[in-house]
């Protein structure tokens, strides 16, 4: 058994590589993705969450994971919290930090990470990802000089955040019925390997959408072909994943 632990979800890798940043950083930490329910066994010194920010708050998939895991012998690890979001804004920090309080554990240090903005849903994709990935490394340092030092900051509650993520996060299940996907698609199956909570199947070459999506953008985003489109928004704006993660760390880490 490690001495640390690390819980991640990722659709695009962001999170994926602050998980592993501090994972090499702190040494003998083990990284598991929060796409299906864990069992904790033994006793962690230190037990992180990186996640990436929705609609100001967490991803569905992360609350049920951590509501589901049992902390009852490790109520006095350092847990820690990083949420990583296309704003830096620190949503996602405090409903985290009441989960853990209700189930006897404290959440030490919570840190947002400002990193390239992903959902090419809402908006095309910027032009500038080695930039964007080099000033989250660098927010990525001081995280780990505090997680290394196991620094206490406080999670201040952010009203404004809950409210919106509130009234949008339930909404996203069901967004995958408007996926199409288009005669590009290749039957290569990748978007059914890196949906992080296997919320698609491949029927007669071309993957079906389960409708529990939470709307992470891994398929849209790692389908080689572009193939996957939202409705008629996606067509002709670019993709995008970090550019130090590689198809291949998405779905090895997720199994
Ligand atoms: C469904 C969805 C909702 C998002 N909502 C927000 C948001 O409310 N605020 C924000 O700053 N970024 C938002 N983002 C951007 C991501 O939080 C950001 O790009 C994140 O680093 C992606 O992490 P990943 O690469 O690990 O998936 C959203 C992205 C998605 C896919
Ligand atoms: S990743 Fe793209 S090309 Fe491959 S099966 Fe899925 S939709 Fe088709
Ligand atoms: S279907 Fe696509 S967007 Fe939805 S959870 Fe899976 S990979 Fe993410």
């Amino acid at each position: 058994m490690s001495k640390n632990i690390i819980f991640y979800f990722s659709g695009t890798g962001n999170s994926l590589k602050v998980a592993k940043d501090v994972a090499a950083a702190i040494e003998d930490c083990e990284i598991i993705s929060m796409g299906k329910s864990h069992k904790l066994s033994g006793i962690y010194e230190r037990i992180g969450f990186v996640y990436p920010m929705y609609a100001g708050g967490m991803p569905i998939v992360v609350e049920r994971f951590i509501k589901a895991l049992d902390l009852s012998e490790n109520k006095n690890s350092f847990i820690f919290a990083i949420c990583t979001s296309g704003s830096g804004v620190a949503g996602g920090l405090t409903n985290i930090s009441k989960i853990i309080g209700g189930k006897g554990g404290k959440l030490s240090y919570g840190e947002s990470i400002r990193c390239y903005s992903n959902y090419v849903v809402l908006y095309p994709m910027g032009s500038d990802p080695d930039n964007k990935a080099k000033a989250q490394a660098q927010a990525t340092k001081q995280v780990i000089k505090d997680i290394q030092s196991m620094a206490v900051k406080t999670i201040f509650k952010n009203s404004l955040m809950e409210l919106i993520h509130g009234l949008f996060i339930k909404s996203l299940a069901n967004k995958d019925k408007g996926f199409n996907v288009s005669e590009a698609c290749n039957n290569c199956a990748i978007c059914s390997k890196v949906c992080p909570v296997e919320n698609i199947k491949m029927q007669d070459g071309k993957p079906i959408f389960l409708h529990h999506c939470e709307q992470c953008m891994a398929c849209v985003q790692w389908c080689p072909k572009q193939a996957i489109n939202f409705k008629n928004k996606t067509q002709n704006r670019g993709r995008y994943h970090h550019p130090d993660v590689t198809l291949t760390d998405m779905i090895n880490e997720k199994s």
